[in-house]
């Protein structure tokens, strides 16, 4: 399928996991896709095996100086964007009893701030009709121990596909999130967790998911690809959990 020929679609962080995934399948079905990340090698590496339909842009979601840079970079290169994924965002998982303000800070400037602004600056460049798609988390519907600021971050990213859907109506602009249940990607390893408690942890999180196992980049990044095309077009402010079962089993 074809879906995004002559689209261009925005991915932020997407040099690593599901956005990295997602700009496969975008590149895949016709798009010209724009990938952010923050660190230039990682971006580098990302655009060198999406090949020639990919550029990347370094700037950091969690600074809003870069933030403030992304509409014109983006210009640099199109004019517009059909596709906006928010996708960049950070975990660190800490029970409540030791999560600092820093850590809160860092998770909620980049999860819910960043991804605020982001929209915010970029929707100018957006095409009437256009799409926007949050990645969210299973963890607004699940408690996951360890997770209360990340998962408040990725709930305020649910509100927001429902009230931004709401006040872009009349430009017929869809904001939809993506809920995914635990899926395997180098998130996992940016976590601090202690290299001992690694695989119990891993364990925990599989165990909490009813078909017992992890899902892919490429299952989370199909879900996106769908939202993100007009085979969705009457799904406006809502949400799909891919989490193996976890939220309703
Ligand atoms: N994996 C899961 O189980 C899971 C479940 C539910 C939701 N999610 C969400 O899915 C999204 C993608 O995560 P992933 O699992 O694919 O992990 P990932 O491989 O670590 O991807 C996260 C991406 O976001 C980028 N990023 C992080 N902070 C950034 C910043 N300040 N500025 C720009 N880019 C930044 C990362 O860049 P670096 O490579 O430089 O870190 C990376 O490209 C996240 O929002 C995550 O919360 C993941």
């Amino acid at each position: 399928m074809q879906r995004f020929m002559n689209k261009v679609a925005l991915i932020t962080g997407g040099n690593s996991g599901i956005g990295f995934a997602t700009a496969q399948r975008f590149i895949a079905e016709g798009a010209q896709v724009l990938i952010t990340g923050r660190k230039a090698n990682a971006v580098n590496e990302a655009v060198a095996q999406l090949g020639n339909n990919a550029v990347g842009l370094v700037s950091d979601t969690g600074k809003m100086a870069d933030i403030s840079q992304l509409a014109e970079a983006v210009r640099a290169h199109h004019d517009h964007l059909d596709v906006l994924f928010i996708n960049a965002g950070v975990s660190l998982g800490v029970p409540i009893t030791q999560v600092s303000e820093a850590q809160y800070d860092t998770q909620f400037d980049i999860n819910v701030k960043g991804a605020y602004f982001t929209i915010q600056q970029l929707l100018p460049l957006m095409r009437d009709g256009s799409v926007i798609v949050l990645n969210a988390s299973a963890t607004v519907h699940r408690g996951f121990p360890g997770n209360s600021v990340y998962a408040a971050t990725k709930a305020a990213l649910v509100a927001l596909a429902r009230t931004l859907s709401a006040e872009l109506l009349d430009r017929r602009i869809r904001v939809n999130a993506i809920s995914p249940g635990p899926v395997t990607t180098p998130l996992y390893t940016k976590m601090g967790i202690r290299e001992e408690h690694r695989e119990a942890t891993l364990h925990a999180y599989t165990n909490m998911v009813p078909v017992k196992r992890f899902g892919t980049p490429e299952e989370i990044a199909s879900i996106a690809t769908f939202l993100a095309s007009d085979e969705s077009s009457f799904i406006v402010g809502e949400e799909i959990i891919a989490g193996g079962g976890i939220g309703t089993l």
